[in-house]
């Protein structure tokens, strides 16, 4: 763990226990999440599609942390998806909120796939964040604290051709975590879009053998500069409780590189001023149009 994102277990239990519930956990980074929030003292309520790798991981995070863990099947790309969710976690208090699931390892242009496939993804990306958003942090705002923490995308930098709705609906996620910063901020709920780039998760990894096999040059990225998924649970989660800014992450502040016609990573600075440009651009859009005022989320946390 880098020390430079040190979490105190006390102060994250005190923000966001005793329950999370963590959305497409059983691989990859939504397995570090929960394992790190596990390890963190916070019991842990984990879905995604496929119910055995789910429980393998509880059975080892129960082993390993003694936390409480329970587990359901749960598709996110469904209209319904809440009604499991609900049912999983009505009997307790759920903190904190990680929305993992997302990727889309398909690619092909809009028209040539099935408008069913696209819908899906607006179902898992768009209409879902919002609605398990919606519930979970309404109960967070009542208790004046929690935290949300998406997962957004590098690919939300820029509309791509073959992964149109990808980075549309990522392109979302970014503005939903940054008003929703604002908004819930006032709440001393807190909201992070950790924007990943390259991160070499088991979903990216069994993608890239199967298009190598099919001989698809899809796959042609570099896996050595990739990121680790427990190092983004941690660090995402420190940028949560530390109320870094909405947008975090190797991607939260891309900058493009013409020379070499690549994304290059938003450093601190960078990531720093975004947080800024959203906060005063906020701050004076409400008084521009008599909008209710907004708590300056760099005033002190309220009590
Ligand atoms: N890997 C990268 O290079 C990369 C780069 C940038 C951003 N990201 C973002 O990081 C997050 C995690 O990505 P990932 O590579 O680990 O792949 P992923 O396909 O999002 O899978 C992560 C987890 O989500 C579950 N999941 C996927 N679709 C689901 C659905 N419809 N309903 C419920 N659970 C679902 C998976 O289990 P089941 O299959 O059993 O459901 C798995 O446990 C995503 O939001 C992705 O956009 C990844």
């Amino acid at each position: 763990v880098n020390p430079a994102h040190d979490i105190d277990p006390e102060e994250f239990r005190g923000r966001y226990g005793s329950w999370a519930l963590v959305l497409g956990a059983s691989e990859g980074t939504g397995a570090s999440f929960s394992r790190r929030i596990a390890e963190l003292g916070v019991n842990v309520a984990m879905a995604s599609r496929r119910i055995e790798p789910l429980n393998e991981l509880a059975d080892e995070i129960r082993s390993a942390t003694g936390v409480e863990v329970r587990t359901a099947s749960i598709d996110l790309s469904s209209q319904d998806a809440i009604n499991s969710a609900v049912a999983l976690t009505g009997d307790v208090e759920v903190g904190l909120l990680v929305y993992n699931a997302g990727a889309e390892p398909k690619r092909g242009y809009v028209l040539d796939r099935p408008l069913e496939e696209s819908l899906k993804l607006l179902g898992l990306n768009a209409y879902n964040p919002l609605v398990f958003v919606h519930h979970y942090a309404a109960a967070m705002v009542e208790r004046r604290r929690g935290g949300i923490l998406l997962m957004g995308s590098l690919a939300s930098a820029i509309g791509k051709a073959h992964m149109a709705m990808y980075s549309a609906t990522k392109s979302y996620m970014n503005r939903l975590a940054e008003g929703l910063w604002m908004e819930l901020g006032q709440y001393n709920v807190d909201v992070v879009n950790y924007v990943a780039d390259l991160t070499a998760t088991a979903g990216l990894l069994r993608h890239k053998e199967e298009n190598d096999a099919a001989g698809l040059k899809t796959s042609n990225f570099d896996l050595s500069s990739a990121a680790l998924p427990e190092d983004i649970a941690n660090e995402g989660l420190e940028a949560l409780l530390h109320k870094r800014g909405p947008l975090r992450g190797p991607g939260a502040a891309p900058r493009y590189d013409f020379a070499n016609k690549r994304w290059l990573p938003g450093d601190e600075a960078a990531m720093q001023a975004v947080a800024e440009i959203v906060r005063v651009s906020n701050m004076a859009f409400v008084d521009r149009f008599g909008l209710a005022p907004l708590v300056d989320p760099a005033s002190p946390a309220p009590a």
